[in-house]
């Protein structure tokens, strides 16, 4: 009886938002989530009435995102095949969560996206969804349709008066968001060809940066940033910050071949400034602030988390259980590190932590009092016992 739209205001999510109140005859809610990217809200708002939606829905989630989202994800280091920081994963949940929250105050019986059937964001929603409200109705038009063509999608939308851009398509899609914007298809399918210059939003080419380092100092408390350069900041101003500090110093770009759920491998473009500060910052003060052991557990742990949120289960019990583990080893994380950014490199140059493990006094090659140089020779010799009795037993035969 009604349909809430994850609605961008962009060709394709209009071409849906007019294609469901056909198909089904009911009302439909366009809901945009604002998690940061620039946008003319009015403008979307107007695009989305005049499209036939019943109601245009701007939900303000940024504070949300960096707090309940980028915040969880960044304690846990996250990280997915060793380089992408999830920027598009951690959006999704939030995206569905806030959707569900409005079919349910509004009465709808179904929900929909504009994701394609061949990659990730649709298995995010749509276990968003069903994690959250498992009796919606779920409608994904992209894996039912026959618009499967730019050139279909078009004749629709001339047909139906649905303004399409004039200015010459962009030749990839993206995706952006306070923590990153995505780029991949269209030209940047071949791995080999590099990105045009002229791509990147959020930061300037690393050759282009200044030529003097930008020095910064972040506190941290319960492993989550809390302060720069003094200044006790909300932790949206405060990654607002990072990002043009890391965006003005050409950190955070990212290019590479990765694995999708569905099976195949895509090529992706990546910048992502704040957060590749961030987790720079956060496992330096790691270095001082976690036991050994622990934060070889931990370490082995951040492939299982990234791959999670990758996958979509951020509503799972997994995904919570690995949170509250990542979370019990963040009690320490307090402290300050300071930072060089200078033409796309981030460089820890200096920590400190009321709770650091680190002394000086034990590390040092002086005379000291905890330590017995003695003791090492039975530790040694107990460590070298396997490998004693192995030689000997090679050189017998
Ligand atoms: N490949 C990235 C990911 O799976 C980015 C996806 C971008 N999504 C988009 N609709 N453009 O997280
Ligand atoms: C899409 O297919 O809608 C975007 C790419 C992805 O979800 O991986």
């Amino acid at each position: 009886n009604k349909i809430v739209l994850a609605y961008s205001g962009g060709l394709d999510t209009s071409v849906i938002l007019k294609w469901l109140a056909q198909e089904y005859g009911c009302p439909v809610i366009a809901y945009c989530a604002d998690i940061g990217q620039e946008e003319d809200w009015q403008a979307v708002r107007a695009k989305g009435m005049a499209t036939g939606a019943e109601k245009v829905i701007v939900a303000d989630l940024k504070d949300e995102f960096v707090s309940d989202y980028i915040f969880p994800a960044f304690r846990a280091n996250a990280i997915y095949e060793g380089s992408y920081l999830l920027g598009t994963s951690l959006a999704r949940p939030i995206i569905a969560k806030e959707q569900v929250r409005i079919a349910a105050v509004e009465g709808a019986d179904a929900v929909s996206h504009g994701a394609t059937g061949k990659g990730n964001d649709q298995v995010r929603f749509e276990l968003g969804y069903i994690g959250l409200a498992p009796k919606l109705k779920i409608i994904a038009p992209w894996r039912t349709w026959n618009l499967n063509s730019r050139k279909k999608l078009v004749e629709f939308a001339e047909q139906h008066g649905i303004p399409v851009p004039v200015t010459k398509e962009k030749p990839y899609s993206s995706d952006e968001n306070l923590l990153h914007i995505s780029y991949e298809g269209g030209i940047l399918e071949d791995p080999w060809a590099e990105p045009d210059p002229a791509m990147f939003k959020m930061t300037v080419a690393p050759e282009a940066a200044p030529d003097q380092p930008t020095y910064l100092e972040i506190e941290f408390a319960g492993g989550d940033p809390v302060a720069l350069d003094g200044d006790r900041l909300s932790p949206l101003a405060l990654f607002s910050r990072l990002n043009k500090l890391g965006g003005a110093n050409g950190i955070g770009r990212l290019d590479l071949v990765e694995n999708r759920f569905v099976g195949m491998k895509s090529r992706g473009v990546y910048e992502t400034p704040g957060g590749t500060i961030l987790r720079t910052a956060h496992r330096d003060l790691e270095t001082i602030t976690l036991d050994r052991e622990v934060m070889k557990i931990r370490d082995s742990l951040i492939p299982r988390y990234a791959e999670l949120v990758y996958n979509g289960f951020w509503f799972s019990p997994e995904r919570e259980l690995l949170q509250t583990t990542m979370d019990a080893t963040q009690q320490t994380v307090n402290g300050t590190v300071r930072l060089k950014l200078y033409k796309g490199n981030c460089i820890p140059v200096g920590r400190k932590s009321e709770q650091s493990l680190y002394q000086e006094s034990f590390a040092t090659f002086e005379e000291d009092s905890v330590y017995d140089q003695a003791d090492a020779t039975g530790f040694i010799r107990l460590n070298g016992l396997r490998l004693r009795i192995q030689a000997l037993q090679q050189k017998k035969r």
